[in-house]
C-alpha cells in the first residue's frame, strides 16, 4: 500500500464532489478517512476508512479529530467538501418559520466553522512539510447570490479564511488550496442550470491543484469567471443574481 503519502481526509464524502474525491484519492494510492452523516453508500474498500460524523457540531468535528488520531497516520491533504446550500427568504414566510434559526446556524456551522475547527484540530497532525488544506469555496463567494444570502456569506468566509490560514502556514510547510467550482452536477444543483461539469473534472481539477502546489482549482467556467470578476465585477454580480 503506497501509504507514504500520508492520510486523505475526504469531508462530505457519501455523494457529489466528495464521493468523485474519495474514489480519485484512492486509486492514487492514497489511504482516505471519508467523512459524512450517511456514509451506508461507500462500500468497504482497500485503504478506505469510513466515518459517520455530523460536522456541524462540535460532537462530530471532535469525533473526527479523535479518529484521524488513533489512525496513526500524518495528514497529506484535508479537503473541506461538505456543505449546504439553503435558499433563505428573509422577508418571506421563511423568516416566521421556527426552525429557521437553527437552519441559518448550521448552514454556517457546516460550510465556514468546521473548516476553521477540522484546521485547528489537524494540523498538528499534518505532513510538515508538504501537508495541504483544501476549502471548496464557490464562485458565490466573489458576488453573492440574493437567494441564498447565507451560503453566500459562508462561502466569502470560507474564502477570506483560506487566505489568512495560508500565510500564517506558510512557516510550517503547509499549503492551503480554494477549490472553486463553477455548476457540477450533483444533487446539490439539482434543476438548476445548465453547462454543468461531472463531480470526476472538479475532482480532476483539485487533484492536480495538490499535487502541483498550487493556490487554486477553478475549472471550466470558474477560472474566467474569476478573471472577469476582477475588471468588471458589477457584471459577475448580476450573472450570478440570476443563477
Ligand atoms: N455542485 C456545485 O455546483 C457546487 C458549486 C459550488 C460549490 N459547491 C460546493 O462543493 C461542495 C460539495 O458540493 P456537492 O455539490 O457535492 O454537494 P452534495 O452532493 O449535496 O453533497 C454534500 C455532501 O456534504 C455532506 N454533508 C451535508 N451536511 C453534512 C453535515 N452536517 N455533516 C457532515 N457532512 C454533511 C453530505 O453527506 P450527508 O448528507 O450524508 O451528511 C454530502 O456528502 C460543497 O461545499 C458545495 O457548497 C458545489
Amino acid at each position: 500500500m503506497p501509504n507514504s503519502h500520508g492520510l486523505a481526509i475526504i469531508t462530505g464524502a457519501s455523494r457529489g464532489i466528495g464521493l468523485a474525491l474519495v474514489n480519485r484519492y484512492l486509486e492514487a494510492g492514497f489511504p482516505v478517512l471519508a467523512i459524512a452523516r450517511d456514509t451506508a453508500v461507500l462500500q468497504p474498500r482497500e485503504n478506505l476508512t469510513v466515518l459517520d460524523a455530523d460536522l456541524a457540531g462540535r460532537a462530530g468535528i471532535t469525533r473526527a479529530a479523535d479518529r484521524v488520531k488513533a489512525m496513526g497516520l500524518p495528514v497529506a491533504v484535508l479537503i473541506n467538501n461538505a456543505g449546504v446550500q439553503n435558499a433563505i427568504d428573509f422577508t418571506g414566510p421563511d423568516s416566521a418559520n421556527p426552525m429557521c434559526p437553527d437552519c441559518i446556524r448550521d448552514e454556517i456551522a457546516l460550510n465556514l466553522t468546521a473548516p476553521m475547527l477540522l484546521a485547528l484540530c489537524l494540523l498538528p497532525l499534518m505532513l510538515r512539510p508538504g501537508g495541504t488544506i483544501v476549502n471548496v469555496t464557490s464562485l458565490v463567494s466573489r458576488q453573492p447570490k440574493p437567494s441564498a444570502p447565507v451560503y453566500s456569506a459562508s462561502k466569502a468566509g470560507l474564502a477570506s479564511f483560506t487566505q489568512s490560514l495560508r500565510v500564517q502556514m506558510r512557516s510550517e510547510g503547509i499549503r492551503l488550496v480554494e477549490a472553486v467550482p463553477p455548476l457540477v452536477d450533483t444533487g446539490m444543483t439539482v434543476g438548476r442550470g445548465s453547462g454543468k461539469i461531472s463531480p470526476e473534472a472538479m475532482v480532476d481539477a483539485i487533484f492536480v491543484s495538490v499535487r502541483d502546489q498550487k493556490r487554486l482549482a477553478a475549472p471550466g467556467l470558474s477560472r474566467r469567471v474569476l478573471l472577469l470578476n476582477r475588471v468588471w465585477p458589477e457584471l459577475v454580480r448580476k450573472i450570478l443574481a440570476r443563477s
